[in-house]
């Protein structure tokens, strides 16, 4: 295969959760350049007209909540029905609900742990299924930097995404062997509108000084990661976690 014509995904199809917004969305405008369908899932009601405007022939979008194992399974099917097959799902639904570890609410650490980390498993679990049966596919879940480290005010969330890396770690070695790959990101901050909004001013400029790159992560360089995982280059990668986090984590 000459050079320029790797990481080809043209022709693939694709699932990606959080799609409406921040890094999700990033992926599926990636996506949608290299020529695949995508299906967008999110629990914003705006998700149908999101999938509508971005690619009117390519994109489908279906409201469903992550945490509700039920509307997965029926958002999977439709998915299904509609595509033919998935190729690959992207498991970017997300929140950070941040407080000290002494007083965060049983709300903020039942969410945080519902959406990230169970919510993750059960879109996993239904796409795994249809890709078990397919003999193929490739299945990115976003962690971060978080759950690799500690950082003040993130009991949750970085219990949420350590687990992502170690259910990542279980999926690829049950399904590595019928030919699905499972892989993690874990980024740094990334400028998304609310990346931005959260780490502007001294807060961010003291957390850029932390890392050894000095910058914060754009979404493109996201979305770039997940073409690779995506990729028929990366299938022998398997329970492998990105860390994309301009050296942080290696202090
Ligand atoms: N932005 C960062 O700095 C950063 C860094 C490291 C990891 N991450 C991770 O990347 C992922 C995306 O983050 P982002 O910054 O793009 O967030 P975002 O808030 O911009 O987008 C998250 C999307 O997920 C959707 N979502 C939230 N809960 C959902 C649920 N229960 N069911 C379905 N959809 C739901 C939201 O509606 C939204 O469209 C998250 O998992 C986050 O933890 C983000």
């Amino acid at each position: 295969m000459s050079t320029n014509q790797m990481f080809d995904l043209s022709g693939k199809t694709a699932l990606v959760t959080g799609g409406a917004a921040g890094i999700g969305n990033e992926i599926v405008r990636t996506f949608l350049q290299k020529g695949v369908k995508v299906a967008l899932l999110d629990r914003l009601d705006t998700i149908d007209q999101v999938a509508k405007n971005l690619g009117p022939d390519n994109a489908i979008g279906i409201q469903v909540d992550v945490t509700n194992k039920k509307q997965v399974d029926q958002a999977v099917k439709k998915v299904v029905d509609h595509f033919g097959r998935i190729d690959i799902a992207v498991n970017c639904a997300g929140v950070a609900l941040l407080d000290a570890a002494e007083t965060l609410s049983e709300e903020m650490w039942n969410a945080t742990i519902n959406i990230n980390l169970t919510g993750t498993y059960w879109v996993a679990q239904a796409v795994g299924n249809v890709m078990l049966k397919q003999k193929s596919g490739s299945i990115i879940n976003m962690a971060s930097q978080a759950g690799v480290i500690a950082l003040q005010k993130h009991a949750a969330y970085c219990a949420s995404k350590a687990g992502v890396i170690g259910l990542t770690h279980v999926l690829a070695l049950e399904w590595g062997p019928h030919g699905v790959n499972v892989n993690a990101i874990s980024p740094t901050v990334v400028l998304t509108e609310l990346g931005k909004k959260a780490w502007a001013g001294k807060v961010g400029e003291d957390m850029k000084a932390q890392i050894p790159m000095r910058r914060f992560a754009e979404p493109e360089q996201i979305a770039a990661a997940a073409v690779y995982l995506a990729s028929s280059e990366a299938s022998i990668v398997n329970g492998a976690n990105l860390v994309i986090d301009g050296g942080f984590t290696i202090q």
